[in-house]
């Protein structure tokens, strides 16, 4: 095993945790402004600036909105299927600490894979991904303007890093697992760095 500081995937993780780091900083910086309270008058919680409505198409070719999700926690990533290294790891441990769960808590929780890469993710594509990864998982694509717009809402940052050498291309993204309430509400968010662990002992004290 190479060391870990010098592998590929490390600086790809230190590059999302550099995204969390700005996002974390506008979270904060937004919190803090002085017209925050009348802002937040707007909204229930100071964290519903994640999450909003979506319109988009399953693995199976359903039409689906974020409306179908209510009544159920929602766990939700948004990635690629050609993502070789970050998206499968983050997926892994969504399918690690599922694994955990027992009957009845499984049932309250809803996994949702959201691609921003629908040029290539096609609901075939997607029907064949998210069944790697836990039978629950439902894959989410779209036109580029209703995946575009679902990825803004959840603030994930996405590009296209081209290569001259191929028709081929890898993206860029942050890397994170949203829980949502039951209402639609953004609860929690979860990286690589909280673990299987650190995933599922909050599902089990939440669910
Ligand atoms: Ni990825």
């Amino acid at each position: 095993m190479k060391s870990v500081f010098s592998s590929p995937r490390a600086l790809l993780w230190l590059a999302a945790l550099g995204c969390v780091a700005v996002f974390l900083g506008v979270v904060v910086t937004l919190g803090l402004a002085p017209n925050s309270p009348q802002t937040r008058q707007d909204t229930s919680s100071g964290t519903s600036l994640i999450g909003g409505p979506f319109t988009l198409v399953d693995h199976t070719g359903q039409v689906r909105s974020h409306t179908d999700f209510l009544g159920k926690y929602s766990l939700i990533y948004f990635g690629y299927t050609y993502c070789p290294d970050v998206c499968p790891s983050a997926l892994g441990i969504m399918t690690q600490a599922l694994g955990q769960l027992d009957e009845a808590q499984l049932a309250k929780v809803q996994p949702l894979f959201i691609t921003f890469d629908p040029e290539r993710d096609t609901v075939e594509a997607l029907e064949g991904y998210v069944s790697l990864f836990h039978p629950k998982l439902i894959g989410l694509t779209g036109t580029i303007e209703q995946t575009k717009a679902a990825a803004k809402a959840y603030r994930i940052y996405y590009a296209k890093s081209e290569r001259d050498d191929s028709s081929d291309y890898l993206m860029d993204h942050t890397s994170l697992l949203y829980l949502m309430a039951p209402n639609g509400e953004y609860l929690k968010h979860f990286s690589e760095a909280d673990g299987v662990a650190g995933l599922a002992d909050f599902l089990k004290q939440t669910l």
